[in-house]
Protein backbone atom coordinates (compact mmCIF):
# COMPACT_ATOMS: atom_id res chain seq x y z
CA UNK A 1 0.00 0.00 0.00
CA UNK A 2 1.53 3.36 -1.51
CA UNK A 3 0.96 6.81 0.40
CA UNK A 4 1.44 9.56 -2.18
CA UNK A 5 2.75 12.06 0.20
CA UNK A 6 5.70 14.64 -0.81
CA UNK A 7 8.35 12.46 0.10
CA UNK A 8 6.76 9.59 -2.68
CA UNK A 9 7.40 12.21 -5.06
CA UNK A 10 10.23 13.74 -4.33
CA UNK A 11 12.01 10.42 -4.74
CA UNK A 12 11.45 11.17 -8.48
CA UNK A 13 12.93 8.43 -10.65
CA UNK A 14 15.63 7.62 -12.64
CA UNK A 15 14.53 8.01 -16.34
CA UNK A 16 17.77 8.11 -18.71
CA UNK A 17 17.97 5.02 -20.86
CA UNK A 18 14.44 4.34 -21.23
CA UNK A 19 14.19 5.41 -24.35
CA UNK A 20 12.60 8.67 -22.60
CA UNK A 21 12.94 11.71 -25.49
CA UNK A 22 12.87 13.92 -22.34
CA UNK A 23 16.18 12.56 -20.21
CA UNK A 24 17.73 10.53 -23.51
CA UNK A 25 16.77 13.34 -26.22
CA UNK A 26 18.67 16.28 -24.51
CA UNK A 27 22.20 16.96 -26.08
CA UNK A 28 24.25 15.82 -23.05
CA UNK A 29 23.97 13.79 -19.75
CA UNK A 30 24.27 16.95 -17.31
CA UNK A 31 21.76 18.96 -19.04
CA UNK A 32 18.73 19.33 -16.20
CA UNK A 33 15.39 18.92 -18.47
CA UNK A 34 12.52 20.87 -17.96
CA UNK A 35 11.50 20.66 -21.58
CA UNK A 36 8.43 18.30 -23.04
CA UNK A 37 5.34 17.93 -21.13
CA UNK A 38 5.60 14.79 -18.86
CA UNK A 39 6.74 14.29 -15.45
CA UNK A 40 9.73 12.60 -13.24
CA UNK A 41 7.40 10.56 -11.57
CA UNK A 42 6.42 7.05 -11.25
CA UNK A 43 3.10 5.98 -13.03
CA UNK A 44 -0.20 4.90 -10.62
CA UNK A 45 1.59 1.00 -9.53
CA UNK A 46 -1.70 -0.29 -10.34
CA UNK A 47 -0.59 0.80 -14.37
CA UNK A 48 3.08 -1.48 -14.84
CA UNK A 49 1.13 -4.46 -12.73
CA UNK A 50 -1.07 -4.46 -15.02
CA UNK A 51 1.10 -4.08 -17.95
CA UNK A 52 3.29 -6.63 -16.32
CA UNK A 53 0.04 -9.26 -15.73
CA UNK A 54 -0.40 -9.16 -19.44
CA UNK A 55 3.15 -9.33 -20.42
CA UNK A 56 3.39 -12.39 -18.67
CA UNK A 57 0.67 -13.95 -20.67
CA UNK A 58 3.09 -14.84 -23.84
CA UNK A 59 1.03 -14.01 -27.08
CA UNK A 60 -0.03 -10.90 -28.09
CA UNK A 61 -2.32 -11.15 -30.87
CA UNK A 62 -4.90 -8.62 -32.43
CA UNK A 63 -6.70 -6.96 -29.15
CA UNK A 64 -10.39 -6.70 -28.25
CA UNK A 65 -11.81 -2.93 -27.02
CA UNK A 66 -14.27 -3.65 -24.44
CA UNK A 67 -16.65 -1.77 -23.03
CA UNK A 68 -15.07 -1.42 -19.63
CA UNK A 69 -12.27 0.24 -21.31
CA UNK A 70 -15.13 3.15 -22.28
CA UNK A 71 -16.54 2.66 -18.82
CA UNK A 72 -13.80 3.46 -16.76
CA UNK A 73 -12.80 6.94 -18.72
CA UNK A 74 -16.32 7.60 -18.16
CA UNK A 75 -16.94 6.69 -14.92
CA UNK A 76 -13.77 8.68 -14.13
CA UNK A 77 -15.00 11.85 -15.66
CA UNK A 78 -17.79 11.49 -13.61
CA UNK A 79 -16.22 11.19 -10.61
CA UNK A 80 -13.69 13.99 -11.24
CA UNK A 81 -15.72 16.43 -13.19
CA UNK A 82 -19.30 15.80 -13.18
CA UNK A 83 -20.13 15.18 -16.92
CA UNK A 84 -21.72 12.26 -18.13
CA UNK A 85 -20.13 10.90 -20.75
CA UNK A 86 -22.59 8.33 -23.13
CA UNK A 87 -20.73 5.04 -24.41
CA UNK A 88 -21.11 6.06 -27.85
CA UNK A 89 -19.44 9.47 -27.77
CA UNK A 90 -16.20 7.65 -26.76
CA UNK A 91 -14.31 7.44 -29.89
CA UNK A 92 -10.95 5.49 -29.26
CA UNK A 93 -7.53 7.20 -30.68
CA UNK A 94 -3.89 7.25 -30.57
CA UNK A 95 -3.00 10.12 -29.83
CA UNK A 96 -5.30 13.34 -28.84
CA UNK A 97 -2.54 15.56 -31.64
CA UNK A 98 -4.30 12.66 -34.20
CA UNK A 99 -7.63 13.12 -32.73
CA UNK A 100 -7.10 17.28 -33.91
CA UNK A 101 -5.89 16.55 -37.60
CA UNK A 102 -9.22 13.95 -37.84
CA UNK A 103 -11.55 16.79 -36.47
CA UNK A 104 -10.21 19.18 -39.07
CA UNK A 105 -9.81 16.69 -42.18
CA UNK A 106 -13.75 15.72 -41.00
CA UNK A 107 -15.27 18.99 -40.44
CA UNK A 108 -13.15 21.39 -42.93
CA UNK A 109 -12.02 21.75 -46.07
CA UNK A 110 -8.53 22.57 -47.69
CA UNK A 111 -8.48 26.18 -47.60
CA UNK A 112 -10.98 27.10 -44.60
CA UNK A 113 -10.26 28.54 -42.14
CA UNK A 114 -9.00 27.15 -38.85
CA UNK A 115 -8.84 29.41 -35.67
CA UNK A 116 -6.34 29.49 -32.69
CA UNK A 117 -5.39 31.53 -29.79
CA UNK A 118 -1.76 31.62 -29.81
CA UNK A 119 0.51 31.66 -27.70
CA UNK A 120 -0.65 27.93 -27.53
CA UNK A 121 0.68 24.27 -28.19
CA UNK A 122 2.51 24.24 -31.16
CA UNK A 123 0.84 21.00 -32.74
CA UNK A 124 -2.23 23.24 -33.29
CA UNK A 125 -0.32 26.01 -36.01
CA UNK A 126 0.99 22.48 -37.45
CA UNK A 127 -1.71 20.58 -37.20
CA UNK A 128 -3.71 23.14 -38.88
CA UNK A 129 -0.77 23.50 -41.83
CA UNK A 130 -0.78 19.55 -42.64
CA UNK A 131 -3.83 19.72 -43.51
CA UNK A 132 -3.96 22.59 -45.51
CA UNK A 133 -6.38 24.67 -44.08
CA UNK A 134 -6.07 28.38 -43.60
CA UNK A 135 -4.32 29.27 -40.07
CA UNK A 136 -6.18 31.77 -38.50
CA UNK A 137 -4.86 33.75 -35.29
CA UNK A 138 -7.33 34.94 -32.38
CA UNK A 139 -4.80 36.25 -30.02
CA UNK A 140 -5.36 35.83 -26.44
CA UNK A 141 -4.76 39.35 -24.35
CA UNK A 142 -2.44 39.50 -21.77
CA UNK A 143 -2.22 41.80 -18.88
CA UNK A 144 0.77 43.90 -16.69
CA UNK A 145 0.63 40.97 -14.32
CA UNK A 146 0.91 38.04 -17.05
CA UNK A 147 -2.25 36.69 -16.91
CA UNK A 148 -4.41 36.06 -20.66
CA UNK A 149 -7.60 36.04 -21.39
CA UNK A 150 -9.53 35.45 -24.28
CA UNK A 151 -10.17 38.01 -27.09
CA UNK A 152 -13.31 37.57 -28.32
CA UNK A 153 -13.42 40.86 -30.97
CA UNK A 154 -10.72 38.97 -32.41
CA UNK A 155 -12.80 35.58 -32.38
CA UNK A 156 -15.63 37.60 -34.23
CA UNK A 157 -13.45 39.06 -36.85
CA UNK A 158 -11.47 36.01 -37.90
CA UNK A 159 -15.23 34.49 -38.05
CA UNK A 160 -16.51 37.67 -40.04
CA UNK A 161 -13.49 36.68 -42.50
CA UNK A 162 -14.68 32.76 -42.42
CA UNK A 163 -13.12 30.64 -40.25
CA UNK A 164 -14.94 27.38 -39.79
CA UNK A 165 -13.34 26.46 -36.51
CA UNK A 166 -11.69 27.08 -33.37
CA UNK A 167 -8.99 24.82 -31.63
CA UNK A 168 -9.78 25.46 -27.84
CA UNK A 169 -6.96 24.44 -25.36
CA UNK A 170 -8.74 23.90 -22.50
CA UNK A 171 -6.91 24.22 -18.97
CA UNK A 172 -4.19 26.31 -21.48
CA UNK A 173 -0.85 25.23 -22.10
CA UNK A 174 1.31 27.23 -21.75
CA UNK A 175 -0.43 30.01 -20.08
CA UNK A 176 -1.87 28.06 -17.60
CA UNK A 177 -5.49 29.15 -17.94
CA UNK A 178 -8.51 27.28 -16.17
CA UNK A 179 -11.04 28.80 -18.87
CA UNK A 180 -14.10 30.00 -16.51
CA UNK A 181 -17.81 28.77 -17.38
CA UNK A 182 -18.58 32.40 -18.25
CA UNK A 183 -15.58 32.63 -20.68
CA UNK A 184 -16.46 29.17 -22.16
CA UNK A 185 -19.85 29.68 -22.37
CA UNK A 186 -19.39 33.54 -24.52
CA UNK A 187 -17.19 31.61 -26.82
CA UNK A 188 -19.43 28.79 -27.60
CA UNK A 189 -22.30 30.66 -28.35
CA UNK A 190 -20.26 33.00 -30.29
CA UNK A 191 -19.25 30.58 -32.53
CA UNK A 192 -22.64 29.03 -32.73
CA UNK A 193 -24.00 32.02 -33.73
CA UNK A 194 -21.55 31.47 -36.95
CA UNK A 195 -22.04 27.69 -36.97
CA UNK A 196 -18.56 27.72 -36.27
CA UNK A 197 -17.16 24.19 -34.66
CA UNK A 198 -15.34 23.98 -31.45
CA UNK A 199 -12.67 21.31 -31.36
CA UNK A 200 -11.66 21.28 -27.73
CA UNK A 201 -8.45 20.26 -26.20
CA UNK A 202 -8.91 18.81 -22.86
CA UNK A 203 -5.64 16.72 -22.35
CA UNK A 204 -4.82 19.29 -19.12
CA UNK A 205 -8.22 18.78 -17.70
CA UNK A 206 -6.86 17.05 -14.55
CA UNK A 207 -4.30 19.75 -13.68
CA UNK A 208 -6.37 22.55 -12.41
CA UNK A 209 -5.53 23.73 -8.81
CA UNK A 210 -8.19 25.09 -6.27
CA UNK A 211 -10.24 27.47 -6.05
CA UNK A 212 -10.32 27.20 -10.12
CA UNK A 213 -11.89 24.57 -11.16
CA UNK A 214 -11.75 21.93 -14.76
CA UNK A 215 -15.56 23.34 -16.77
CA UNK A 216 -15.89 20.95 -19.45
CA UNK A 217 -16.80 22.50 -22.53
CA UNK A 218 -19.27 19.39 -23.38
CA UNK A 219 -20.92 20.38 -20.13
CA UNK A 220 -21.98 23.61 -21.72
CA UNK A 221 -23.20 22.25 -25.32
CA UNK A 222 -22.68 19.55 -27.46
CA UNK A 223 -23.75 20.49 -30.65
CA UNK A 224 -21.10 20.88 -32.77
CA UNK A 225 -18.24 20.55 -30.29
CA UNK A 226 -16.13 18.08 -29.26
CA UNK A 227 -13.58 16.77 -26.40
CA UNK A 228 -10.18 15.72 -26.52
CA UNK A 229 -8.56 13.81 -23.50
CA UNK A 230 -6.68 11.05 -22.45
CA UNK A 231 -5.42 9.27 -19.28
CA UNK A 232 -1.83 10.26 -20.80
CA UNK A 233 -0.81 13.56 -19.53
CA UNK A 234 -2.88 12.99 -16.19
CA UNK A 235 -1.15 9.61 -15.41
CA UNK A 236 2.48 10.39 -17.05
CA UNK A 237 1.86 7.36 -20.05
CA UNK A 238 1.89 9.79 -23.22
CA UNK A 239 4.45 6.90 -24.17
CA UNK A 240 1.33 4.24 -24.49
CA UNK A 241 -0.34 6.58 -27.32
CA UNK A 242 -3.90 6.13 -26.22
CA UNK A 243 -6.78 8.90 -26.21
CA UNK A 244 -9.95 9.15 -26.63
CA UNK A 245 -12.63 12.02 -28.21
CA UNK A 246 -15.35 12.94 -26.77
CA UNK A 247 -18.24 13.31 -29.07
CA UNK A 248 -21.83 13.57 -28.47
CA UNK A 249 -22.85 15.37 -31.99
CA UNK A 250 -24.04 12.50 -34.24
CA UNK A 251 -23.62 14.16 -37.15
CA UNK A 252 -19.96 15.12 -36.31
CA UNK A 253 -19.55 11.58 -35.19
CA UNK A 254 -20.49 10.81 -38.32
CA UNK A 255 -17.87 12.53 -40.23
CA UNK A 256 -15.09 11.62 -37.92
CA UNK A 257 -15.72 8.11 -38.58
CA UNK A 258 -15.52 8.54 -42.38
CA UNK A 259 -12.52 10.23 -41.76
CA UNK A 260 -11.26 7.34 -39.65
CA UNK A 261 -11.91 4.48 -42.35
CA UNK A 262 -10.39 6.59 -44.71
CA UNK A 263 -7.12 7.13 -43.09
CA UNK A 264 -7.24 3.41 -41.29
CA UNK A 265 -6.92 5.30 -38.23
CA UNK A 266 -7.22 2.54 -35.20
CA UNK A 267 -6.67 2.54 -31.37
CA UNK A 268 -6.41 -0.76 -29.96
CA UNK A 269 -2.91 -1.44 -28.51
CA UNK A 270 -3.07 -3.79 -25.73
CA UNK A 271 -0.41 -2.35 -23.63
CA UNK A 272 -2.45 1.16 -23.78
CA UNK A 273 -5.54 -0.19 -23.02
CA UNK A 274 -4.47 -1.94 -20.01
CA UNK A 275 -2.19 0.52 -18.59
CA UNK A 276 -4.76 3.14 -19.15
CA UNK A 277 -7.81 1.25 -17.98
CA UNK A 278 -6.08 0.65 -14.55
CA UNK A 279 -5.05 4.22 -14.18
CA UNK A 280 -8.81 5.50 -14.74
CA UNK A 281 -9.83 3.12 -12.31
CA UNK A 282 -7.36 3.04 -9.82
CA UNK A 283 -5.49 5.96 -10.03
CA UNK A 284 -7.67 8.58 -7.98
CA UNK A 285 -5.40 8.46 -4.42
CA UNK A 286 -1.78 8.78 -6.77
CA UNK A 287 -3.67 12.21 -8.53
CA UNK A 288 -4.73 13.39 -5.30
CA UNK A 289 -1.53 13.66 -4.34
CA UNK A 290 0.06 14.60 -7.18
CA UNK A 291 -1.85 17.32 -6.92
CA UNK A 292 -1.44 18.39 -3.76
CA UNK A 293 2.63 17.99 -4.13
CA UNK A 294 2.51 20.03 -8.01
CA UNK A 295 0.15 22.81 -6.19
CA UNK A 296 3.95 22.37 -3.69
CA UNK A 297 5.95 22.81 -6.97
CA UNK A 298 3.78 25.92 -8.51
CA UNK A 299 4.33 27.73 -5.23
CA UNK A 300 7.67 27.21 -4.88
CA UNK A 301 8.20 28.23 -8.78
CA UNK A 302 6.46 31.46 -7.87
CA UNK A 303 8.96 32.37 -5.06
CA UNK A 304 11.92 31.56 -6.87
CA UNK A 305 11.22 33.69 -9.88
CA UNK A 306 10.30 36.73 -7.54
CA UNK A 307 13.83 35.68 -5.15
CA UNK A 308 16.01 35.01 -8.14
CA UNK A 309 14.75 36.65 -11.36
CA UNK A 310 13.25 39.95 -10.20
CA UNK A 311 13.23 41.33 -13.93
CA UNK A 312 11.17 38.14 -15.14
CA UNK A 313 7.49 37.83 -15.28
CA UNK A 314 5.71 34.17 -14.42
CA UNK A 315 2.34 33.99 -15.51
CA UNK A 316 0.02 33.27 -12.66
CA UNK A 317 -0.51 29.34 -12.82
CA UNK A 318 -4.13 28.27 -12.45
CA UNK A 319 -3.80 24.82 -14.16
CA UNK A 320 -1.02 22.77 -15.43
CA UNK A 321 2.17 21.89 -14.56
CA UNK A 322 4.32 24.02 -17.29
CA UNK A 323 5.08 27.91 -16.01
CA UNK A 324 4.91 30.88 -18.71
CA UNK A 325 8.29 32.65 -17.97
CA UNK A 326 8.31 36.22 -19.51
CA UNK A 327 11.98 37.08 -20.24
CA UNK A 328 11.66 39.67 -22.22
CA UNK A 329 13.40 41.94 -20.29
CA UNK A 330 16.88 40.32 -20.24
CA UNK A 331 16.19 41.50 -24.38
CA UNK A 332 17.30 37.88 -25.48
CA UNK A 333 15.45 36.11 -28.16
CA UNK A 334 14.46 32.71 -27.68
CA UNK A 335 17.20 31.40 -29.95
CA UNK A 336 19.79 33.39 -27.57
CA UNK A 337 17.74 32.26 -24.66
CA UNK A 338 17.78 28.75 -25.87
CA UNK A 339 21.75 28.56 -26.18
CA UNK A 340 22.44 30.32 -22.87
CA UNK A 341 20.46 28.40 -20.55
CA UNK A 342 21.52 25.01 -22.78
CA UNK A 343 25.46 26.02 -22.05
CA UNK A 344 24.51 26.21 -18.12
CA UNK A 345 23.34 22.52 -18.23
CA UNK A 346 19.11 23.12 -18.14
CA UNK A 347 17.10 22.76 -21.28
CA UNK A 348 13.25 24.82 -21.23
CA UNK A 349 10.68 24.97 -24.09
CA UNK A 350 11.34 28.14 -26.28
CA UNK A 351 8.33 30.37 -26.25
CA UNK A 352 8.09 30.28 -30.26
CA UNK A 353 7.29 27.30 -30.02
CA UNK A 354 4.01 28.43 -29.17
CA UNK A 355 3.69 31.36 -31.51
CA UNK A 356 5.38 34.63 -32.16
CA UNK A 357 3.67 35.23 -29.25
CA UNK A 358 6.28 33.74 -27.12
CA UNK A 359 9.45 35.32 -28.34
CA UNK A 360 10.94 36.18 -25.26
CA UNK A 361 9.64 33.50 -22.91
CA UNK A 362 10.60 29.98 -21.45
CA UNK A 363 8.44 27.44 -20.73
CA UNK A 364 8.89 25.36 -17.67
CA UNK A 365 8.08 22.20 -16.86
CA UNK A 366 7.58 21.79 -13.24
CA UNK A 367 6.28 18.05 -13.27
CA UNK A 368 9.02 16.67 -11.15
CA UNK A 369 10.95 16.53 -8.03
CA UNK A 370 10.93 20.08 -6.36
CA UNK A 371 14.84 20.03 -6.01
CA UNK A 372 14.89 19.96 -9.37
CA UNK A 373 13.06 23.49 -9.91
CA UNK A 374 15.35 24.63 -7.57
CA UNK A 375 18.57 23.55 -9.59
CA UNK A 376 17.10 24.52 -12.68
CA UNK A 377 16.19 28.22 -11.98
CA UNK A 378 19.58 28.24 -10.64
CA UNK A 379 20.77 27.54 -13.97
CA UNK A 380 18.74 29.83 -15.53
CA UNK A 381 19.66 32.76 -13.29
CA UNK A 382 23.44 31.65 -14.11
CA UNK A 383 22.87 31.85 -17.25
CA UNK A 384 20.68 35.30 -17.81
CA UNK A 385 23.30 37.13 -14.80
CA UNK A 386 26.37 35.82 -17.75
CA UNK A 387 24.44 37.15 -20.91
CA UNK A 388 23.47 40.49 -18.75
CA UNK A 389 27.42 40.67 -17.59
CA UNK A 390 28.85 40.31 -21.21
CA UNK A 391 26.43 42.73 -22.87
CA UNK A 392 27.36 45.38 -20.25
CA UNK A 393 30.99 44.44 -21.35
CA UNK A 394 30.44 44.71 -24.86
CA UNK A 395 31.08 41.00 -25.59
CA UNK A 396 29.05 39.07 -28.23
C1 LIG B 1 -2.45 20.80 -25.15
C2 LIG B 1 -1.81 19.51 -25.55
N1 LIG B 1 -2.44 18.71 -26.44
C3 LIG B 1 -1.90 17.54 -26.83
C4 LIG B 1 -0.69 17.11 -26.33
C5 LIG B 1 -0.09 15.84 -26.83
O1 LIG B 1 -1.02 14.81 -26.79
P1 LIG B 1 -0.77 13.48 -27.61
O2 LIG B 1 0.60 13.00 -27.27
O3 LIG B 1 -1.85 12.57 -27.13
O4 LIG B 1 -0.92 13.83 -29.05
C6 LIG B 1 0.00 17.91 -25.42
C7 LIG B 1 1.31 17.49 -24.91
O5 LIG B 1 2.04 18.26 -24.34
C8 LIG B 1 -0.57 19.14 -25.02
O6 LIG B 1 0.03 19.95 -24.14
Amino acid sequence: MHTFDESYFDAGLDRRGTRCEKWDGTEKESVLPLWVADMDFPSPPEVAEAIAVRALHPTYGYTLVLPDDTRALSSFWQRRHNLTIQDEWVMMIPCVVTGIRLALLALTKPGDGVMIQSPVYGPFRFSVEATERRLMDAPLKRDDAGRYSMDLDAVEKQLQAGAKALVLCNPHNPVSRAWKREELQALIDLLARYGAYLIADEIHADFVYAPEQFVPVLSLAQKNVLSLCAASKTFNLAGLEQAAMLVPDEAVRAKINTEMERAGVRSGNLFALEGTRAAYEYGDAWLDGLMRYLDGNRKHLTALVKQELPQAVLTPMEATYLGWLDLRAYGMNCEELMARTLKHGVQFTEGTFFGEGGEGFLRVNIGCPRRNITEGIHRLKEALDEAVEEKAHGVD
